[in-house]
Formats: structure tokens, sequence, C-alpha cells
């Protein structure tokens, strides 16, 4: 017993040394690929590979890069060079090593480069062989997709498609081998898809028209390697990746726990919003979420017609004239760009404090997700309650607490079912991110079409476990255009949406715009007349609160009413749609 209780004591110690150990010790990503993955000289800015700024994704005191990836290289022939083999002195046990191919395995234009499907993995196992053999954790990383697009425009995955299916292999071995697999090919594929083929044009790849970069004089055409804020945009979608590997259903608890260090230096991200003054055809850099430090290019491509002015800061002051504004660093705190174009609004300042009552502050920008990347966000300024939609198939009800306001609206479970709102903003012209207060009981994600001023955004709802469990979620880049704006939700499956309560912008001043505000009380012939047709609820009392009335009139005719009272003050209230409208003291005299 004695021995025993001594054992585990010296267990204890020596597993709280190691961790210890662990913690304060800094680590080392090697990072192993090709040329959208390698270090580029400056001389060639702004091409970059990722492995050149996936630092700034991670708290840089305890993390330390070493990118040995090299343009040209298949899992083969970086292996076939000796490179593999040169690493082994430079790592320590605890370092990582990611590994991305598949641009040249899948290069049919080099045999020598080229390595079959058949044989990917066979390769690729050998990187794991030889991390685990030295005490290092390896990362597969699935290569990210090159800007190909099919004939009639949809965007093509040439490492998932017929016959070339490299990412299949890779997560098949990630999983037999229980090795982190960081999906960077499906996290580039769908947002390149939904970002659209001009757009990552020019943005991403390493693609410049005549002018835009001293190195490149002539201009680019690359569908193949990145600018960087496209290989920042790989980092991202790397870093999200590995947030979420803590909860991934293949890997063991024993390679989750060496995934830890690696997942908790992942430094917050937070958002840099680029707004436009006026509603552009052109192109614009999106809205995107930042780790502090990480290089930063604002740009325009205007359409014709459109005329680029300057960018402006969340101060909206003057910070470049330059189409292509770039050599910045994201500030590690939300912030806002605003592109100036002739003709468009006035700048407006990105962080003015709330100060009017309908219009709360949310209770925190900060969200942390399911996984361990922190998104920061601007502030929601303003919110709307949707318990009563302006007309809808559904109902308001309260019987799961946590809504705010008066409740949440149950829209009806059916496909194409529709709630309708009339808003309100005092912020034309502008972008904002929406955020939508919901809930969803169910186990599955029930998506609506959310169309604001009529323009229309596809919006997932996640299980949030319970109908009593709220969550946010946000969208981007929404456009307010009108001062007055419809909101329309509609189902898109036959589940039905989630339960909404609450909708905010991160601009003030949005407000339900309610069809009584514009009611008008005439005072004629000693009744009251409405200016909107709709019956009224009248409530009159007197100073104690005894009601003497509680009807329904379209016009009320007061005096006539009163002449049976006694003398004394009375309120007189109109009602009309739950809300009181109108509300006024009458003395009858002796
Ligand atoms: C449950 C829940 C409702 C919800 C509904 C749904 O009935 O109580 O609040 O709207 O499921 O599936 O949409």
């Amino acid at each position: 017993m004695y021995i025993k209780k001594t054992f585990s004591t010296l267990f204890i110690l020596l597993v709280m040394a190691t961790v210890a150990i662990t913690d304060s010790t800094s680590f080392t990503i090697h990072v192993i690929g090709d040329s959208t993955v390698a270090t580029y000289k400056s001389s060639v800015y702004p091409q970059t590979g990722w492995g050149q700024v996936v630092g700034s994704f991670f708290n840089e005191s305890q993390v330390l890069i070493n990118n040995v990836a090299i343009g040209g290289r298949s899992s083969k022939t970086f292996f076939t060079d000796g490179r593999l083999a040169a690493l082994k002195s430079q790592v320590k046990p605890g370092d990582y090593l990611f590994v991305q191919f598949g641009h040249n395995d899948r290069y049919f234009g080099s045999n020598a480069r080229q390595v079959p499907l058949d044989s990917f993995a066979y390769f690729l196992k050998i990187y794991l062989d030889s991390a685990r053999s030295w005490n290092a954790i390896p990362v597969l990383v699935s290569p990210m997709v090159m800007n190909a697009w099919a004939s009639n425009g949809t965007m093509r995955n040439v490492f998932t498609e017929n016959g070339s299916d490299y990412r299949g292999v890779m997560e098949k071995l990630a999983k037999e081998q229980d090795v982190a697999f960081v999906d960077l090919n499906m996290r580039s594929f769908e947002d390149c898809k939904k970002w659209g083929q001009t757009y990552i044009s020019s943005f991403l790849y390493h693609h410049y028209d005549v002018g835009d970069y001293p190195n490149w004089p002539q201009g680019s055409s690359d569908g193949t390697h990145f600018q960087e804020n496209g290989s920042v945009s790989n980092a991202r979608w790397i870093a999200n990746e590995i947030s979420s590997l803590s909860s991934s259903t293949y890997l063991s608890n024993a390679t989750k726990q060496k995934l830890l260090p690696l997942i908790d230096a992942l430094k917050p991200h937070y958002e840099v919003t680029v707004k436009t003054n006026k509603n552009v055809s052109g192109l614009v850099t999106k809205t995107a979420l930042f780790p502090a430090g990480a290089p930063l290019t604002l740009r325009v491509k205007p359409a014709s017609g459109e005329t680029f002015e300057y960018w402006a800061d969340a101060d909206c002051r003057q910070v470049s004239t330059s189409q292509i504004y770039y050599g910045i660093q994201a500030p590690g705190k939300p912030t806002t760009y605003t592109a100036m174009f002739k003709g468009g609004s006035a700048c407006v300042q990105a962080s003015v404090p709330s100060s009017s009552s309908n219009e709360v502050s949310s209770s925190s920008s900060v969200e942390v997700s399911s996984s361990s990347v922190i998104v920061i966000r601007p502030e929601i300024l303003s919110w709307v309650d949707m318990a009563n939609p302006d007309s809808g198939s559904g109902t308001t009800d309260v019987n799961h607490e946590g809504y705010t306001g008066e409740g949440f609206w149950n829209i009806e479970n059916a496909l194409g079912s529709k709630a309708f709102y009339q808003l309100e903003s005092k912020n034309a012209s502008t972008n904002a991110v929406m955020a939508i207060r919901y809930a969803n009981g169910s186990t599955e994600t029930r998506s609506m079409k959310v169309t604001l001023d009529g323009w229309t955004y596809s919006v997932a709802f996640p299980p949030t476990e319970t109908w009593a469990t709220w969550d946010t979620i946000f969208v981007e880049d929404v456009w307010i255009d009108a001062v007055s704006m419809p909101l329309v939700i509609e189902s898109t499956s036959e589940t039905g949406g989630p339960n909404i309560d609450a909708l905010g912008l991160s601009v003030l001043g949005l407000t339900r715009e309610s069809s009584i505000t514009s009611i008008e009380v005439i005072s004629k012939n000693k009744s009251l007349l409405f200016s909107n047709n709709n019956p009224v609820q009248i409530l009159l009392f007197d100073a104690l609160g005894t009601c003497f009335l509680n009807q329904q009139f379209s016009s009320f005719e007061y005096e006539n009413f009163m002449s049976s009272l006694a003398p004394g003050v009375y309120y007189i209230k109109g009602i009309q749609e739950e809300k009181t409208f109108f509300e006024q003291r009458v003395t009858k005299k002796k």
C-alpha cells in the first residue's frame, strides 16, 4: 500500500513535470510541401506561399516555423531529394511536421515528379513514419484548390475529380493512421466557389494586371500559385481546421492530446470589415478574420464607370489613394476600412457609441466558436425583436426560455414558409454584419434564405442542443441601401427554420417600421378619427385607474360617451397592434 502510494505520487509528479516542460517550451512547426507552400524572396512580392505567413496565426512566443517547402516537389521527389532525411537533425520531440503534397504528384506534365494516385499513400506514409520515429507529430494538409472552372461556370476541384482523388487518398490514410487531417482542399474549395472566379483570380491567385505590382511589370497569369492575400487565406483555412481537430471523430484521445499544444497556440482572429460608401459592381476585398500581425492587402478593382477615390480607416481618415493598398498588418482588434468611391455617401465612422434607448448593444462581441479560434467581430449595435412579424406562417411563442423581447418566431415547418418584417435603418448605404439570434433544438442544421433590402443571403443554423439554448449566427457582409427595407425569412427545407428571437446589425439605427407610427389622430366634431382604417382599441379610465371602456372603434365619439360619466379627469388610450400610439388626458367639467 505504502509503496504503491509513493509510486503513484511519483508518477503524478513526473506527469506534472512533463506537462510543465511542454507548456513552457516552444515548439517548431516544420512545413514540408511544394511551391504553393514555399517562402519567396521580396523581389517577387506579392507571390507568397502559406508556409511564409502561417506563423502569424500562432503565438509567436511559443511557436517557430521552419518552412522547408520547395517548388516542383511531389511526395516522391521531396523524399528522393533527401530533404526529409535532412530535416531529422532539426526536429525535436514535440515538434510538428505539416505535410502538403498533391500539386506535383498530380502533375501530368512530368513523369519524374508524378505520383500515381495508387502510390500517393505509400509516399505520404514515409513522412508519417519518420515524424513519429522522431517523436514529432505529423499533420497532413490536403492540397488547396487550383483556379479551375468548368465550361458551365462551376468550380472544379482538381484534387477530387474522377480518377484524381488525391484529397480522398490523403484523408483515408490520415484516418487509418490516426493522424491529423487538415482539409485545406475542402475549405478552399467552399470559399473559392462562393467568392467566384473573377474575385479569386485577381485577389487570391498569382495573377496580376500590367502595372498592379512593380515586381510584375508585365503582369502575371497563374491559377496555381498565390499572392500574399491568397496565402493568408490558405493559412486561415489551415488554422480553422486545426482548431476543430480537438472535436474530430476519427482521432484517438492520445493523438488529440498531442495536438493540444498546437491548438492552444492558435491566436484569436479579429474581423477586418471592408466596406464601400456606395454599392459598386467592381471587386472589393472581402471582409475576413485575421490574427494580429497577419499581412493585409486592401484592394478594389472598379467596374467601368466607377471611380475609386481613397481608402478610409475606422475613423474615416484617408490612408491611401491606391487601388491596391498593401504592406499593412492586421491590428489585433476589429477594425474597418471603407473604400470611398466618387458619388457615394460620406464615410461612416465604425465605432459610434450606442446612445439611443431602442438600440441595445450586444452583450458581447466575442464569440468563442465550437473550436478554439476566437472570433472577434464588430459589435452588433442595434437589434429588433423578431417575435411578431408583420405577416407570415408560424406562431409567436414564449414556451422556451432565454428569448429576448416579446418572445420568438416559430416559423411553420414547411418548405418555403415565410415571415415578413418591415424594417427601417437610419444608416443607409453601408455594409454591415447581420446577426440572427436563434435556437435550433433539432439535430440537423436548418437553413433559411434571408432577404434584406432585396439582397438574399443563405444562412445555415446549426443545432444549439436544446430549444432553450440560443446562439447567434453572423452574416458577414450585408448591404443596406434603403432607409425603409423589407426583410423576408424563408425556410428552404421541409423541416422549416429555427426559432428566431432577434435580428441585429453592426450599425446603429435599426428599428421595426411600424404601420401605427403613421396614424394621425384627428379630433373633429367631438370625436376621434384615425387616419388608418384598422380598428383601434380604446381604453378610458380615471385617475385611479378604474376602466370605463375597453372596446374597438374605427372612430370614437368621446363627448358622447363622456356625457354619462361624473365630472373629473380621465385618460383615453388608443392601442393598435398591441402598441399604445395615443394617450390623452381629458377633463369633464362640472
Ligand atoms: C419543437 C419546439 C418548437 C420548434 C419545433 C420545430 O416543437 O418546441 O419551438 O419550433 O420543435 O421543430 O421547429
